[in-house]
């Protein structure tokens, strides 16, 4: 049985690692000039990861961290699909589109808000842009289970679509009214249905624990049902409460939010239940059946982590369409805006929409290596590193090793010269494992309303 008092010390404000440096430090530093240079001048030879964001939404659940509009007029949508086309159409003068796509992600907002015609202009769109996507492409849609029918399934599918992600968050009535969010059982098990009957190669469906009046005796029950689901993977998310970014969070009484060590058990039986089950872990908050080829990939030490999640493909470019993307090059990030207005007047005046990013130096990519082997792989080769870099990690990172120790006394992790390795329990604290070879963490310690906390 885990002691959980041990871990409450660790509660603390935290970045979830999607990018190394954080979102945070995006900054207009990194000038559209360099941008388009950077773009231009990417090696062909490598492969594409595309992402279109798809922001519509027609109500707001109160939980949701993402970046959505609100809407329910077709006009804007229609509006928005336009854009779409005409980013991709200035894309194509600045980047080589006949490269090798390996991947392409449809994340919200909620995709399925456009209708199967307008799900088919946009893909058919795409294709007419991209046309070599590779036999066996990971091509993905986030779905909400009450958006979804079959004419859009059957859209998706004949596309080569061979992945959804569905939100479920919580079975619970009284958590789904406190987030304003009631979808029953029937409406996720007959999106599931369909899912299956146009052969979708894997299903993943999304719970969250933190929410409203949880506690670890519903989200029992929540997990019960979600399994009777047979999904190929589950992503059960810590709830990421910032109010202080998002407004629609702050209709969530705090008062009824479960505390750090209510979380801890339901995480801890959450595992204990999913792995009982068949299912294995990955990473920070994904497991998955373990014919998964997540696994491969973890045994070969190559999981990587990237904006999406979790994923098997490394050493690709992310392209970011649409509204508040965000796009990942060998030495950079790079995001789109975030108000409609600046995203369409970038696009009229004939510039791709980026607003800022930033560029890594030789530091920064250090940190990054280590960082996304830590949240991906959970432990650090420390002889691939000297060789990698040719740098001495020991004494690089004294300082992180030093605030490590207290996570190896805890059991959390062992080290010694030749690795850092996170024990299973240490996999749930891995964002605060992470922390210490944070370059900009030192700095946001002043400011606490940053970061959502680790538990
Ligand atoms: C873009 S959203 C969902 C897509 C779709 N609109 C839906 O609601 O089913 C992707 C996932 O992010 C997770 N998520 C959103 N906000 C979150 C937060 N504040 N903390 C943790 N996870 C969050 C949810 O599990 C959600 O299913």
């Amino acid at each position: 049985m885990l002691d959980y008092s041990k871990f409450l010390k660790y509660s603390k404000p935290g970045p979830r690692y999607t990018s190394y440096p954080t979102a945070l430090e995006f900054s207009d530093a990194y000038e559209y000039d360099t941008y388009i240079k950077k773009m231009e001048a990417q090696d062909s030879s490598r492969p594409l990861s595309l992402y279109f964001h798809l922001p519509f939404c027609k109500n707001a659940c109160y939980f949701c961290g993402c970046s959505v509009v609100f809407t329910s007029k077709e006009d804007k949508m229609l509006r928005y699909m336009e854009y779409l086309k005409r980013e991709l159409e200035i894309l194509s003068k600045h980047l080589d589109c006949k490269r090798q796509v390996i991947q392409m992600h449809f994340g919200g907002g909620t995709p399925t808000f456009f209708t199967a015609d307008q799900l088919k202009i946009i893909i058919d769109e795409i294709k007419s842009y991209f046309p070599n996507f590779i036999e066996g492409a990971e091509i993905s849609c986030e779905i909400d289970p009450r958006h979804i029918n079959e004419d859009q399934m059957r859209v998706m599918s004949e596309a080569g679509f061979n992945r959804v992600s569905f939100g479920i968050q919580d079975f619970n009535e009284k958590v789904q009214i406190a987030v304003h969010r009631v979808q029953p059982y029937s409406i996720t098990k007959d999106a599931m249905d369909l899912a299956r009957k146009y052969n979708m190669l894997s299903v993943n469906v999304d719970l969250i624990y933190g929410l409203p009046f949880q506690t670890l005796e519903t989200f029992k029950e929540t997990l019960a049902l979600a399994i009777t689901l047979n999904p190929d993977r589950f992503a059960v998310f810590n709830y990421a409460h910032v109010p202080w970014l998002k407004k629609t969070m702050r209709k969530i009484d705090e008062t009824t939010l479960p505390l750090p060590d209510e979380k801890l058990a339901i995480m801890q039986y959450t595992i204990d239940f999913l792995t009982s089950n068949g299912y294995k872990m990955i990473g920070m908050d994904h497991f998955a059946k373990p014919e998964d080829e997540l696994f491969k990939a973890i045994e070969k030490g190559e999981l990587h982590r990237n904006f999406q999640g979790y994923t098997t493909k490394g050493g690709a470019d992310l392209i970011g369409v649409g509204l508040t993307s965000i796009g990942e090059g060998a030495d950079s990030y790079n995001q789109n805006f975030k108000v409609m207005v600046e995203y369409e007047e970038a696009i009229d005046a004939g510039r791709l929409p980026f607003e800022r990013g930033v560029v890594l130096n030789a530091d920064d990519q250090i940190r990054q290596y280590v960082i996304m082997e830590l949240m991906s792989n959970f432990k650090i080769d420390i002889e691939r590193f000297n060789k990698l870099f040719d740098v001495d990690f020991s004494t690089y990172f004294a300082d992180a090793l030093e605030e490590l120790k207290p996570f190896a006394e805890d059991d959390l992790l062992t080290m010694d010269d030749k690795s850092i390795v996170c024990s299973e329990t240490g996999t749930l604290l891995i964002r605060n494992i992470a922390m210490p070879f944070d370059a900009y963490m030192h700095q946001h310690k002043a400011s606490k309303k940053t970061f959502s906390k680790t538990v």
